[in-house]
């Protein structure tokens, strides 16, 4: 009955939403995969996308429906929430959400600084009423292997859910803080006790989850700092009163860090050295002359710094000059004079949210390496993407506003999964003479996949052939090739034309009942086809090409390797050998095994050939021989009217004016 009424509730919202994006309450605001029918990954809905001027790279998202940890279920839920990678244009690219079980995850993104090499960092949420599962932060390698879980090591009750920061070339990580103490509020003149939560932050050994460096608000900044409402009177039980929300931390080549807490509409400067706060932006302790307001910010990264200046950006839920009445959420980057007195700060940058809205809570902004801007505006996956002067050239949200994300990133990124791609083929068709095999590839994860090549096997034992090729295009690539092919399998192929994974092989699923599916009654039921035998009959039907396969086998490599080069569209029907060249590293095994089959199958072709060509000697020399004989008959024939001619010629000549008539008779002696 409570679910009933909740649903409704949740149904009555969606649909009375009127959002700027249109809103799909089925599944169609979800990726659907035939490879991977478990992944059902938010899709994005893009409205802006300029090609050209979007800096390269993908986006990291981590969809979540709930910010709090869902209670366990046994009801079947697919893979949708957890971390996300989509490219430029909003196509999927990874979903990692099976791997967490579809828990949430936090602060996504690359982590490329470490040794080069791609990475993925997240936070992993803690567990719901589990004390044992804290939650921790979770490197990846660029295969999608764990590489490395930093735990929770000291009292804190859960790893903090806003940030984890690698830094120190992967050494350590900055972390917020959240810790529930027990204190006088004196600063609010108010005599009483109760509970605050004190929050700061800690860099962590990334290794160990080892705190070596720890900072907390108290001591540093009063309950009186607050701008969030005051409880009427103090908590009496923990964790009490949320007064200052840190919700970022970042560091610098100084060693000193960039706090950044909500509900102090402040950003501190906090020294390295001996943790007293160096100066805050924003905020009722405001050190700067400024003119803008910071509110609500999230996300401070520091960009820039030398001994009298200091540039850093954040994320402003909504800034205006003087007034507060703008309601607009922005990137701001802004340029801070240290050296003068009193201190200055100046917008550099302002890139304001493309729809006008707010960001009401979370957001994130990101400088990229051309100079672009990434924004995260967070609620339903709603990102975007400005070149330096402030032109929107990306603006995308997800099809639901069912699912958010706490910020958004952009980064280039190189996923190699370790995980094989997945292939999936059916067959279809009505006539044992038209059958037709589909196949669907994907591979969660890869980004270096240019194409795939597809092969089908006459039995489970025998060796793969080739039965085409294709592009790839999206998460997800269908080929159909013609005829009944079983034992499918695929290879993933880079830009260069090397392989880079292949699949496991799998069988062709078929109608259960082929004649009940519609198959024509009169016809066998269908069996697979040898993949061989195909190619060869397609050779066989170009004369040209049907010699090809024999010779070539005698040949060196070289002859064949510039044909495929010279025409990559006949791939289809390119027959196994030919492969076997175009790709020599990574096909050699194949080589070797299918040496005999071939061999087998060209005596068989050439005998076939022998026999055909010895008829068609034996057709041609009987037709030689009886044109012969028909052009003897007809000079034959020829030559006795000739002669006749010859005959009569010759007697007129002799006797011209005779009129003595020559008997017939003569002829005979002549
Ligand atoms: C510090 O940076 C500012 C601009 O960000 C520049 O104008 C200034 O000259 C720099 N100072 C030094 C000492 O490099
Ligand atoms: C964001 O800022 C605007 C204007 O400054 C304010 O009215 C609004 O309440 C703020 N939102 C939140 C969630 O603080
Ligand atoms: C930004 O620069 C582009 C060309 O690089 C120009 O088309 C556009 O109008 C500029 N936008 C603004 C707001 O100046
Ligand atoms: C291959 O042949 C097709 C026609 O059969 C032709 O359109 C294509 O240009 C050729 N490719 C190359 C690389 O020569």
């Amino acid at each position: 009955m409570r679910l009933i009424s909740w649903r409704l509730l949740l149904w009555l919202t969606l649909t009375c939403r009127t959002a700027g994006f249109d809103t799909e309450e089925s599944s169609g605001d979800l990726t659907s995969f035939i490879t991977r029918p478990e992944i059902k990954a938010p899709r994005f809905d893009v409205r802006v996308y300029d090609s050209s001027r979007v800096a390269p790279g993908y986006w990291f998202v981590a969809s979540y429906s709930s910010m709090d940890p869902d209670p366990p279920t046994k009801k079947y839920i697919p893979c949708q929430a957890g971390p996300h990678i989509y490219d430029a244009s909003g196509t999927l690219i990874w979903a990692g959400s099976c791997m967490v079980e579809n828990q949430n995850v936090f602060d996504f993104k690359a982590a490329n600084d470490i040794d080069g090499r791609s990475r993925l960092s997240f936070i992993m949420q803690r567990a719901y009423d589990d004390n044992n599962k804290k939650g921790g932060g979770m490197v990846l390698r660029d295969n999608f292997e764990v590489e490395t879980f930093t735990p929770v090591t000291n009292d804190l009750g859960a790893f903090d859910i806003h940030e984890f920061n690698i830094v120190e070339g992967g050494r350590t990580a900055l972390v917020t803080a959240y810790r529930p103490e027990y204190m006088h509020w004196a600063s609010l003149g108010r005599e009483e006790q109760g509970w605050v939560m004190t929050a700061g932050f800690e860099e962590l050994e990334v290794a160990t989850g080892k705190v070596v460096f720890e900072w907390s608000s108290v001591n540093h900044i009063p309950l009186s700092e607050s701008n969030a409402n005051v409880p009427e009177t103090a908590p009496t039980e923990s964790p009490g009163w949320d007064y200052i929300h840190v919700n970022s931390i970042d560091k610098n080549e100084n060693g000193d860090y960039l706090l950044s807490a909500r509900f102090t509409d402040a950003i501190y400067l906090i020294s390295g050295q001996d943790g007293q706060i160096l100066w805050r932006l924003g905020g009722k302790l405001n050190n700067f002359q400024k003119n803008f307001r910071v509110y609500r910010q999230h996300h401070a990264r520091f960009m820039e710094s030398n001994s009298t200046h200091m540039i850093i950006s954040f994320f402003n839920n909504a800034s205006d000059e003087l007034t507060e009445d703008e309601e607009v959420s922005s990137v701001l980057v802004v340029q801070m004079n240290t050296a003068a007195v009193p201190m200055t700060a100046t917008v550099l940058r302002r890139y304001n949210r493309p729809d006008g809205g707010l960001s009401r809570l979370r957001g994130n902004a990101q400088q990229l390496p051309n100079g672009n801007w990434f924004a995260g505006w967070s609620e339903s996956g709603y990102h975007s993407e400005f070149t330096d002067n402030g032109t929107c050239v990306m603006e995308a949200k997800f099809f639901s506003d069912r699912f958010n994300t706490y910020r958004a990133y952009k980064f280039e990124f190189r996923g190699i999964p370790q995980e094989p791609p997945d292939v999936r083929a059916f067959v279809y068709g009505t006539r044992s003479s038209r059958l037709t095999t589909v196949f669907h590839v994907s591979w969660n994860g890869a980004t270096e996949v240019a194409s795939w090549n597809f092969y089908a096997q006459a039995g489970e034992n025998t060796e793969p052939e080739l039965v085409g090729e294709a592009t790839k295009s999206g998460f997800e690539t269908t080929f159909i090739a013609d005829g009944y092919f079983d034992w499918v399998s695929v290879d993933a192929i880079d830009a260069q034309g090397s392989i880079i994974s292949r699949s496991k092989i799998e069988r062709t699923i078929t109608p259960g009942d082929w004649r009940a599916a519609g198959f024509n009654p009169d016809d066998p039921l269908p069996t697979p086809q040898d993949p061989l035998m195909v190619s060869g009959n397609d050779d066989g039907e170009g004369e040209g090409e049907s010699e090809d396969p024999a010779e070539g086998d005698d040949d060196d490599d070289d002859d064949d390797g510039e044909e495929e080069e010279e025409n990559d569209s006949n791939l289809p029907i390119i027959i196994n050998n030919n492969n076997n060249k175009n790709t020599p590293q990574s096909q050699k095994t194949t080589t070797k095994t299918t040496t005999a089959l071939i061999e087998a199958e060209q005596s068989k072709r050439l005998a076939a050939e022998m026999t055909w060509k010895f008829l068609n000697g034996f057709f041609r020399l009987l037709i030689f021989l009886l044109m012969i004989r028909f052009i003897l008959a007809t000079i034959n024939a020829q030559s006795r009217t000739l002669r006749r001619c010859f005959r009569r010629l010759r007697v007129s000549v002799i006797r011209p004016r005779s009129s003595i008539e020559i008997p017939s008779s003569v002829e005979e002696p002549v």
